[in-house]
C-alpha cells in the first residue's frame, strides 16, 4: 500500500507574519520528507519476511513507521489548522468554556505548553476523546504520542523547523503568531466530526434486561453525603474468604440465602448490592430483592470496580 500525498489546506499568501519561504520549506520537506519516509518504510516492511527477519530490525522499522506516520498525519492537521484570522467561532468558544472553563483558560494553557516546548520539540493537540465525549489538551514529543482514541483537532507544531526561518528562537512570537492565524472554523469542523464518533460500547449484560445499574462513583458520593443506602456485598462465599477485604460501609449477606436475609432490609431505603465484578450473581440478587420489592440496584463493575475507583475497604472479620 502507498500513503497518498494530502495537499496543504491553509494558503499560504493569506498567513499572518509566516512566510512563503517558511510554509513551503516546513511543507514540502518536513511533511513531504515524512510521507515519503513512510512509503519507503512501508515497501520495506512489506518485502520482509517476518518468519526469519531478527526483533530488532522489525522494532526498529515498526517504530520508525509510527514515526513518519504520525508526522504525516500531525502535519496535515497543522497546515489544516491555519489560513484563519484566529477568532474561535461561537460553537467553538461554547466548547472549550464547557471543557476547561472558558476559552481565555483553555487559550492560557494551550499557549503555556507551546512556549514550554520551546528549546525543545514536539507537538500541542487539541483532542476530542469520544471516551468522554470532551476536549484536552495534548502534549506529544517526537510525532509519536497519541491519546489512544482520541481525534486531533489543532495542532501546533513545535519542532524549530516550524518557526526558525522566520522567528529564529523567539518562540513565543511564533506562539502568538500561531494562534493569531488559527482557523477556528475549519476547528469546529472536524469538532462536528469527531463528536459523531461514538465513545466505546458499554458493558451490555442482555440476560438482565433493564436492571438499572449504578456507578461505583455514583455509590460513593451516597455514602460520603450520608443517604439511607442499604449496601449489600454479595460475593460467593469462596470469594470473601478468598481476599478477606470488604468494601467500607458494606455488609456481607450469602447470594445463594437471600430468602433468608431480604426480611432484615428496609423497603423504604435504596438498596445497592454488588458482588465481585458486577456480572451474574451481583444481578441476580438484585433481581431477586426486586421481585421482593425492594427498591434494589446493582453496583456496576462490583468489589474489583470499588477498589480500582480507589474506594475504601476494611479487613473482613
Ligand atoms: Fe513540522
Amino acid at each position: 500500500m502507498r500513503y497518498h500525498l494530502t495537499p496543504i489546506h491553509c494558503r499560504p499568501w493569506l498567513l499572518n507574519a509566516l512566510s512563503f519561504k517558511l510554509i513551503e520549506s516546513h511543507y514540502e520537506n518536513n511533511y513531504g520528507g515524512a510521507l515519503r519516509r513512510l512509503n519507503a518504510i512501508t515497501e520495506k516492511l512489506e518485502s520482509l519476511d517476518f518468519d526469519t527477519t531478527p526483533g530488532y530490525v522489525i522494532n526498529s522499522l515498526k517504530r520508525e513507521e509510527l514515526v513518519a506516520l504520525n508526522s504525516t498525519l500531525l502535519h496535515e492537521l497543522y497546515f489544516a489548522s491555519l489560513g484563519g484570522e484566529g477568532k474561535p467561532t461561537a460553537p467553538i468558544a461554547e466548547a472549550l468554556a464547557r471543557d476547561f472553563g472558558s476559552f481565555n483558560r483553555w487559550k492560557s494553557e494551550f499557549v503555556a505548553m507551546g512556549n514550554a516546548l520551546g528549546g525543545g520539540s514536539g507537538w500541542v493537540l487539541l483532542v476530542y476523546m469520544p471516551r468522554d465525549r470532551r476536549l484536552i489538551n495534548q502534549y506529544a514529543a517526537e510525532h509519536t504520542q497519541a491519546v489512544a482514541g482520541g481525534i486531533p483537532i489543532l495542532a501546533l507544531d513545535m519542532y524549530e523547523h516550524a518557526y526558525h526561518i522566520d522567528y529564529g528562537a523567539n518562540v513565543k512570537a511564533y506562539v502568538d503568531t500561531f494562534m493569531r492565524n488559527v482557523d477556528w472554523k475549519a476547528v469546529e469542523d472536524r469538532l462536528e466530526d469527531a463528536a459523531k464518533v461514538e465513545p466505546p460500547r458499554p458493558l451490555v449484560q442482555p440476560e438482565f434486561g433493564d436492571l438499572p445499574g449504578v456507578a461505583v462513583e455514583e455509590v460513593k458520593a451516597m455514602l460520603n453525603a450520608g443517604k439511607p443506602v442499604q449496601f449489600i456485598d454479595a460475593r460467593p462465599r469462596h470469594f470473601v474468604s478468598r481476599t478477606q477485604d470488604i468494601i467500607d460501609g458494606a455488609t456481607w449477606r450469602d447470594p445463594d440465602r437471600v430468602q433468608d436475609w431480604a426480611g432484615e432490609l428496609s423497603k423504604s431505603d435504596p438498596v445497592v448490592v454488588f458482588c465481585a465484578y458486577g456480572f451474574h450473581v451481583g444481578c441476580k440478587t438484585a433481581i431477586a430483592l426486586r421481585e421482593a420489592g425492594f427498591d434494589a440496584k446493582f453496583m456496576k463493575g462490583g468489589h474489583s470496580g470499588w477498589r480500582a475507583m480507589g474506594g475504601p475497604v476494611k479487613q473482613h472479620v
